[in-house]
């Protein structure tokens, strides 16, 4: 791929209506992209269905929720859960009386890990536990869901699964230095993707954010059949990250946050929409704009792509409710701060010369560079000083908004999608938005 490939215009809904069934293909907690798509589903009129992660047991296996669990996680959801354990990933499967990836991943510390070796052979046998469960679990969780959907119905599946970060102490002291170390606490990511732990982080990821969506696009292969003998459509919808086109010098230009580990699964995701799409299946991944989420938070300075939405809404047409936005965000900072000092900093980043290199879709996702992530880091915390409060951000403002926006851009697009990988930029977020809010 040599360029994205932004989705152009506004569609709606010509497919999903009342007693049609939304299915959630990973759990919803809070304040997650996930949101947007099911209140549409549900003004819609679809009935919503979820699925549960599961629970660790005292052993760290998935256990299906308690009663209590699971009456919390429905109202949550407002849906029925089939309450199956559908954890993605092999980081805590091994066969019996073994070490499990993330017991192998304890072994190493901070001084030693990029020499740290593994056993490949048995990270494998690992691998084929992990997604051997999570497919025998998918298989009966399409049981219970084939007798959840009326003969007639279009069916709607929302792929949200995205992780794989093993919980192992060394690790997060790892990541916090690769995210966020600057000057003497730099790490390069790079030194990360090439060592053994590296490796076996980015195999797990793939089968988290990945390969869960290729086993729920076979699985569901005779669902599907059925559904659509019937009459009905079958929709797969799922949340990539590719970079975002947002404004930069009144541009709207091509940008990403840096490191991104998980591009490389992200990319193996858009592969799988891909080939499912040949094969006649309408399966879109949205490449959706950066946002502060709790899965998105370990990422400092992810909000610096965010913050320029401002801009686009006042460049797509602005009006009353823009300005109220402005005005709201611009009461957020400390007296002495303004949003055009904060967006000055935004673009004085943009364009500096240390960012430069990383305008490069074909080489994505780079590794990062002292000189990138000091900028990075330094005019996130920059920007947050600017604020009377560090837990009420402007990018969290805009972080709500723009799940609202892609919820509605994705429910529109999913009924005639017009390919396997869609990018939702700034500008026809910020259109949406207006749109709805009236401009
Ligand atoms: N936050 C961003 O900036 C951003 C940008 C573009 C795309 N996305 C994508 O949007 C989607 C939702 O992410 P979010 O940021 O809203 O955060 P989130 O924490 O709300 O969502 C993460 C999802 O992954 C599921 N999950 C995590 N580990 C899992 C595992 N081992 N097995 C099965 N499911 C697992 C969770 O249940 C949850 O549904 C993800 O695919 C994410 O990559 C996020």
């Amino acid at each position: 791929m040599k360029t994205s490939r932004p989705l152009k215009a506004i569609s709606s809904n010509t497919v999903f209506g009342e007693g049609d069934v939304f299915v959630l293909f990973g759990e919803l907690f809070g304040r997650g992209y996930a949101t947007g798509l099911i209140d549409q589903a549900k003004a819609a009129g679809m009935t919503v269905i979820g699925i549960t992660v599961g629970r660790p047991d005292e052993n760290n296996k998935p256990r299906a929720l308690t009663p209590e669990e699971l009456a919390e996680a429905e109202a949550n959801l407002g849906g029925k859960i089939i309450n199956v354990p559908l954890r993605a990933g092999f980081e805590l499967d091994a066969p019996e009386g073994t070490a499990t990836p993330t017991d192998l991943v304890n072994e190493m510390t901070i001084k030693d890990w990029q020499d740290h070796k593994l056993d490949w052979d048995h990270v494998e046998i690992c691998r084929d536990l992990g997604s051997n469960r999570f497919k025998g679990a998918l298989s009966q969780v399409m049981e219970q869901l084939d007798t959840m959907i009326p003969t007639g119905k279009n069916v709607f599946f929302a792929h949200t699964m995205a992780g794989g970060i093993p919980r192992a102490k060394v690790f997060m002291a790892i990541a916090n230095r690769i995210y966020k170390g600057r000057g003497a606490r730099y790490m390069p990511s790079q030194s990360l993707i090439e060592s053994d732990l590296g490796k076996l982080i980015l195999k797990n990821f793939e089968e988290v954010t990945a390969n869960s969506f290729g086993y729920l696009l076979e699985a569901s292969k005779t669902l599907r059949d059925r559904v659509e003998a019937a009459g009905g459509e079958v929709r797969y919808t799922a949340y990539g990250y590719h970079g975002t086109r947002i404004l930069i010098e009144d541009e709207y230009r091509w940008q990403t946050y840096t490191n991104y580990t998980q591009g490389y699964a992200k990319m193996a995701l858009e592969n799988f929409a891909e080939s499912a799409w040949k094969d006649g299946v309408k399966a879109t991944v949205f490449n959706c704009p950066e946002i502060r989420t709790n899965s998105s938070d370990v990422f400092a300075g992810i909000e610096l792509s965010l913050l320029p939405l401002l801009q686009a809404f006042k460049k797509e047409g602005g009006g009353a409710w823009v300005d109220a936005l402005w005005q709201k965000c611009e009461g957020m900072l400390k007296p002495e701060a303004s949003l055009e000092e904060v967006l000055q900093k935004v673009s004085d980043y943009q364009t500096s010369e240390a960012m430069q290199p990383f305008y490069n879709f074909e080489a994505w996702p780079m590794p990062n560079s002292a000189e990138q992530v000091d900028k990075t880091v330094g005019t996130s915390q920059e920007i947050v000083d600017m604020h009377s409060e560090r837990n009420v951000l402007v990018s969290d403002e805009l972080s709500q908004h723009v799940v609202a926006a892609t919820g509605m851009l994705m429910f529109g697009e999913a009924s005639q999608p017009e390919g396997p990988a869609l990018w939702l930029d700034h500008d026809l977020v910020a259109k949406r938005l207006i749109q709805e809010h009236g401009a």
